[in-house]
């Protein structure tokens, strides 16, 4: 199974932060961005993903994550001239992607806490596997209207889906995080742009619905989710991993101790990776992983 994050835009809601470097690479308290989504990913044990970025940040996304290979996976780069909408990211992966079965879709800005996350991901997997179809994830949140919105039944089947309802008809948003068969190509190329002049990536998942194969799960109350695209939820993703950091000496989203404790790469690999950040608590982090028994 391959893993897609999108990492492109332009990032303008976070003027003028953004102005030079791509949000994805800006630090969520002390590592870019884009590692979270990343972690994630390979926590599931997903050893190829393909990263969608403007052409012109590609050399700093290279210079930070290589080929993979130094974590023991491949990681792709496929370029997004411009941002045209989230669906336009699968579509630009197709000519790598059209084989697999199950496909997990990433928004780069998503940054997800919670026991068990893993197990969830697995299960969504195994059902798109098995039964084809799409799989979503919904969060209640006070400010639905931010995101794209789904409305459920009482016995949890899925009503509707909205992209950034004026009146939504729900608490649950939407998260950046999808699982789908292969079919989501051809759907995403057959849907026709928003009013914001983008392709949804709800006008999708709207499709598999129509077609009765949309799932939803739930992430519930132990969850923590950041879409950290505004300069308040960027703060607040920032402090919320420094404190739990902090509280268990653990880290979130560290892909090198991931790649570790997958098998990915050896010991001596590890302190390799770990030499030129040995001044940091991320170094030192890495380096006592190694001496773990
Ligand atoms: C996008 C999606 C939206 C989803 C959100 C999650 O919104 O369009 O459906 O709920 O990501 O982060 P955007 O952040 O691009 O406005």
């Amino acid at each position: 199974m391959k893993s897609v994050i999108l990492a492109g835009g332009s990032g303008t809601r976070l003027y003028p932060v953004t102005h030079v470097v791509n949000k994805h690479l800006l630090p969520i308290y002390n590592k870019p961005m884009i590692y979270y989504p990343l972690s994630l990913s390979m926590l599931i044990g997903i050893r190829e993903t393909i990263l969608v970025v403007n052409p012109q940040d590609v050399e700093n996304f290279k210079r930070l994550l290589g080929d993979g290979s130094h974590l023991g996976m491949r990681i792709d780069y496929v370029f997004q001239e411009r941002p045209r909408g989230l669906a336009e990211g699968l579509i630009l992966t197709e000519l790598y992607l059209k084989n697999q079965n199950c496909i997990l879709y990433m928004l780069g800005d998503n940054i997800f806490f919670g026991h068990d996350l893993p197990k969830i991901m697995l299960s969504a997997k195994e059902e798109v596997r098995k039964e084809g179809g799409a799989c979503v994830f919904a969060y209640y949140v006070h400010d639905p209207e931010r995101f794209g919105v789904v409305e459920f039944d009482e016995s949890g089947r899925v009503l509707s889906l909205e992209e950034k309802p004026k009146k939504p008809k729900s608490n649950y948003a939407v998260v950046g995080m999808y699982f789908y068969d292969s079919e989501v190509f051809e759907i995403a190329k057959s849907i026709k742009p928003s009013h914001r002049g983008e392709l949804e990536i709800t006008s999708v998942n709207e499709e598999y619905l129509k077609r009765g194969k949309l799932k939803a799960k739930l992430l519930g109350r132990g969850f923590a989710w950041f879409d950290a695209g505004t300069h308040e939820s960027f703060l607040e993703a920032g402090e919320f991993v420094a404190t739990i950091e902090k509280k268990t000496g653990l880290m979130i989203g560290c892909i090198e101790e991931i790649a570790y404790r997958n098998g990915w790469i050896d010991k001596e690999q590890l302190l390799k990776l770990a030499e030129p950040l040995k001044k940091t608590d991320y170094g030192k982090y890495l380096i006592n992983l190694t001496k773990e028994s």
